[in-house]
């Protein structure tokens, strides 16, 4: 994401190194606590288990970037501030630069796109509205409790989240529910410390633990600290510690009962550790899948330091138009208030604004084993990448044969470039004055891609541009904050567009929209199977005839539908359990 968060279709690939050296460990765990006479079954098991993820690694590959909501475990990076990606991405960015600023870039078309913006046509009238009618009869109401609050007696669950910010959230109210699944007490749960993003924050430092405690107590029990006579156990000698290894990916609430339940009532304490996706959507039960809604759009607030920072951009997004949107309360709280300040001549221009979030970081780009026009130099650079952070996607694509890059592409399972993002908004037609708020902002390629942009559309703005250096400072070291950040710059936009469904931040977005927007939020998904053939045309297409295949692809994407089964209720909260139908 912009944010840290998301490594979103990233994950199972580059989770697969560790999965596969915490094997060894959880089989001994395993038989220890779950069948203690059952080791050469296991041990088939085992082998055919990881046979099976290196098929899977492959499958979700593919699955993944078509789809929604993938999960992802690794830490994603997005975020990062300007300095920060200074230090840990320069030296990839800079040596492409040139090359590819030259050649990915479609100029044929940025220049037809450029010579339509100067006509300066009207906007088309849907542009910025949802289908009212149909996406306003769904209210928010996870808030609502059929249940009495629960003791949580059957032990202690910890959680120590990976990922970035938005897959932690997830991990957070995964666990939440499966707190209550199974009467237990939940421990305010840790993030875990990558490497790669080097941002130490804890749960406190992005979410108020107050409010997240007393808002759930009357659903669980939840403390700061495990009790003291807990807190000198070797969890993992005791094998109360349960990896991504020891679970399959959306496990339901039966195997919570199954397998996790006996080793709490045993040991009194069980440690997750990862804890990506690991809650199936459906089945389960009503109350529970509105809990884990209620701790998504209510329980969740970000710390005070972040909201203030987080309301004076949207302040400065909107020009200090006076203007407080339909979401502002719920990302920025009390801060919301200090918008209101009036500046007489500016209260009456309503200043709108597109969110573009950009995931075209080096990790995603470098992942997604697509080629965007960089030539031999482009390809060495990602490889080498590759190499260090998805050495099992390396391991996998010098072993096996990959669908080759054109392939991935035409299937649209490459994320759009930005050029290609602004190439769609112009022809949805966003006008020249267009306020942008681009999240995710350290592109691969570097900071003159961004300039190409601008060209465009001046009023492109990122959020190094709208806060000062000491502004900024406070999160500079923290790709979660600065996540946070983006976060609220997105969900609060007058229109949102993602460029890639895979991203965890855009799909947490979507929801927030939809769940608090009335149906006066829309959110812009292309659908990149369609843009690949349209783009595909590049050399040849007419601008009037690109406008068109475009609007009729994102329109396709617009209509308001209920929650898909299986599909997240953090992306799609239109479900009876998260949100109540007025009509
Ligand atoms: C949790 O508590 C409820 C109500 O007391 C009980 O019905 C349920 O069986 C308990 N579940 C577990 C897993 O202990
Ligand atoms: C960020 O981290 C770097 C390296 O650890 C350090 O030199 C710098 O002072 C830190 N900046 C802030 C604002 O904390
Ligand atoms: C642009 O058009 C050329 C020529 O038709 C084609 O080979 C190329 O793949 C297109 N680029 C993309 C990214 O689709």
């Amino acid at each position: 994401m912009v944010s840290a968060s998301e490594p979103d279709r990233c994950s199972p690939t580059s989770r697969t190194p560790r999965r596969l050296s915490s094997s060894r460990r959880s089989q001994s765990q395993s038989s220890s606590s779950w069948y203690p006479r059952k080791r050469t079954k296991l041990l088939l098991a085992l082998i055919a288990f990881l046979a099976f993820v290196f098929f899977l690694n492959w499958f979700m590959l593919l699955r993944l970037q078509h789809q929604h909501d993938a999960p992802d475990p690794i830490p994603k990076p997005t975020l990062r501030s300007s300095s920060v990606s200074l230090s840990l991405q320069g030296k990839w960015n800079k040596p492409a630069n040139k090359k590819k600023s030259q050649k990915g870039n479609y100029a044929r078309m940025l220049a037809l796109a450029a010579h339509a913006l100067a006509e300066n046509k009207r906007e088309p009238k849907d542009l910025w509205q949802e289908p009212f009618v149909p996406a306003s009869s769904w209210r928010p109401c996870a808030d609502q409790r059929n249940w009495e609050p629960n003791e949580g007696g059957n032990g202690y669950i910890l959680v120590t989240a990976n990922g970035g910010i938005n897959q932690q959230r997830v991990a957070v109210c995964n666990a939440v529910v499966v707190a209550r699944l199974l009467n237990s007490t939940l421990v305010i749960p840790k993030f875990m410390y990558s490497s790669v993003w080097r941002d130490v924050s804890q749960f406190s430092d992005i979410y108020q633990e107050e409010h997240f405690i007393n808002y759930l107590t009357p659903d669980i029990r939840i403390v700061r600290q495990l009790p003291k006579e807990l807190q000198s156990l070797d969890l993992e000698a005791i094998g109360s510690v349960v990896t991504d290894v020891d679970m399959e990916k959306e496990a339901k609430p039966s195997f919570y009962l199954k397998h996790i339940l006996p080793i709490i009532l045993k040991n009194q304490v069980v440690h997750f550790v990862g804890f990506g996706n690991r809650l199936a959507f459906d089945p389960i039960a009503f109350e529970l899948q509105r809990f884990r809604c209620r701790c998504n759009f209510h329980a969740l607030q970000f710390v005070p330091r972040i909201q203030e920072t987080g309301a004076l951009l949207l302040k400065r997004l909107r020009e200090h138009s006076g203007l407080i949107g339909p979401l502002d309360r719920y990302l920025v709280g009390p801060f919301a208030e200090s918008m209101k300040e009036k500046s007489e001549s500016n209260a009456k221009k309503a200043s709108k604004y597109l969110a573009l979030h950009l995931r075209f970081e080096i990790d995603m780009v470098a992942h997604s084993l697509c080629e965007f026009g960089g030539g031999e130099e482009e390809r060495k650079e990602l490889e080498a990448y590759r190499e260090i952070h998805f050495p099992a996607l390396s391991l996998l694509k010098r072993t096996t044969k990959l669908p080759s890059p054109s392939e991935l592409r035409s299937e649209g399972l490459c994320p759009l470039t930005p050029e290609e993002s602004i190439l769609m908004l112009a022809a949805l037609g966003f006008n020249r004055k267009t306020h942008i708020y681009v999240a995710g902002s350290n592109l691969y390629g570097g900071g003159s891609r961004l300039v190409a942009l601008t060209n465009l559309y001046p009023k492109l703005v990122t959020k190094e541009n709208l806060l000062s250096s000491s502004e900024l400072e406070p999160f500079a070291n923290y790709s979660s904050q600065l996540a946070a950040l983006d976060f609220i710059g997105c969900t609060a936009s007058d229109a949102f567009a993602m460029t890639d469904s895979g991203s965890q931040l855009s799909s947490l977005v979507s929801g927030y929209r939809i769940y608090y927007g009335g149906g006066r939020m829309p959110t812009i998904r292309p659908n990149k199977r369609r843009l690949a053939s349209i783009f595909m045309k590049n050399s040849t297409i007419e601008w009037r005839v690109f406008e068109q295949r475009v609007r009729k692809a994102v329109r396709q994407t617009k209509h308001v539908q209920t929650r898909p089964k299986a599909r997240s209720v953090y992306r799609y909260p239109r479900c009876k359990e998260c949100m109540c139908r007025t009509d």
